[in-house]
């Protein structure tokens, strides 16, 4: 019986890097996002190279129906899903004051309350199989505050942790949970970021890294060194300090 897979966010970066390189894996890749054109263009990529995939239309926001949506699709595959990546996600909504309701929905919305329906959707179901696999798309952003993307930071922040709880739970089932820190990656969220960003790597590097680890069943992957152990031990400087730090920062972001 075939692998299947299913990533959110696959019709563009990391996501797609992603999706591309599990299908060469053999997995049959179940490919969801809000934009059905750009999806068509990756399943196109996907099978001209003899990969299988598959193309779902979803706003993950829409957390009611990509629920539903996500159970009938475990339902109507062979043994189901093996994989499932929420790594759809959103930077702060721009025109807006950073602090403001306008600009941190979304991010919200998505990165938080859409990435954990994606996972839990069918979590019973898998515990229920005795296997499948569980994976957050998180970012170093959540070993500690940065000024200006406050939604990010915490939605980032609370789907760690969310993943880091289910994984207790569900530890004895033989499902599966890691929690991916990721730092700067090229793909369109970082293409208009004007401050800094050390280590940046392209979306195929980031994609064949996570998969590379996900086959050992971490619990996380953070990458790329240095740079991930600098954020974590940055996020806990004293708050005196880390504040010295944060107003050089914001002054750059
Ligand atoms: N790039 C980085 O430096 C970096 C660093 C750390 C973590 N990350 C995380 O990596 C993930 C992927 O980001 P990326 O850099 O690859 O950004 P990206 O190229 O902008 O891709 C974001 C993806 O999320 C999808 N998406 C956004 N809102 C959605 C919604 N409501 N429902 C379904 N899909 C939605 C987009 O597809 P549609 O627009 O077609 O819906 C797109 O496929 C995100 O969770 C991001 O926070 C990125």
């Amino acid at each position: 019986m075939g692998r299947n897979a299913l990533v959110t966010g696959a019709s563009s970066g990391i996501g797609l890097a992603l999706s591309e390189r599990l299908a060469s894996d053999g997995y049959h890749v179940v490919l969801c996002a809000r934009r059905a054109e750009s999806l068509r263009e990756v399943h196109r990529r996907i099978t001209s190279k003899g990969g299988s995939a598959s193309v779902e239309v979803m706003d993950v926001a829409d957390v009611e129906r990509s629920v539903r949506r996500i159970r009938e699709i475990d339902r109507s595959l062979p043994g189901g899903l093996d994989l499932i990546i929420a790594n759809a996600g959103v930077g702060e909504r721009k025109g807006h004051v950073s602090y403001a309701w306008e600009a941190i929905a979304d991010a919200c919305h998505v990165n938080f309350t859409g990435a954990a329906a994606t996972l839990t959707a069918v979590l019973p179901e898998m515990t229920s199989r005795g296997h499948g696999h569980i994976v957050g798309i998180s970012s170093l952003a959540s070993f500690g505050p940065l000024p200006k993307s406050a939604a990010y930071c915490a939605a980032k922040a609370g789907l760690s942790m969310l993943l880091e709880c289910l994984r207790l739970d569900v530890m004895d089932s033989g499902v599966k949970v890691t929690s991916v820190h990721v730092g700067f990656v090229k793909t369109p969220m970082t293409e208009q970021s004007r401050h800094p960003m050390p280590q940046i790597m392209s979306a195929e590097y980031a994609a064949d890294y996570i998969v590379k680890e996900l086959a050992k069943g971490p619990a996380t992957i953070d990458f790329p060194q240095p740079l991930a152990a600098v954020t974590w031990a940055a996020g806990r400087l004293p708050r005196g300090v880390r504040d010295l730090v944060q107003r050089g920062l914001k002054r750059v972001r």
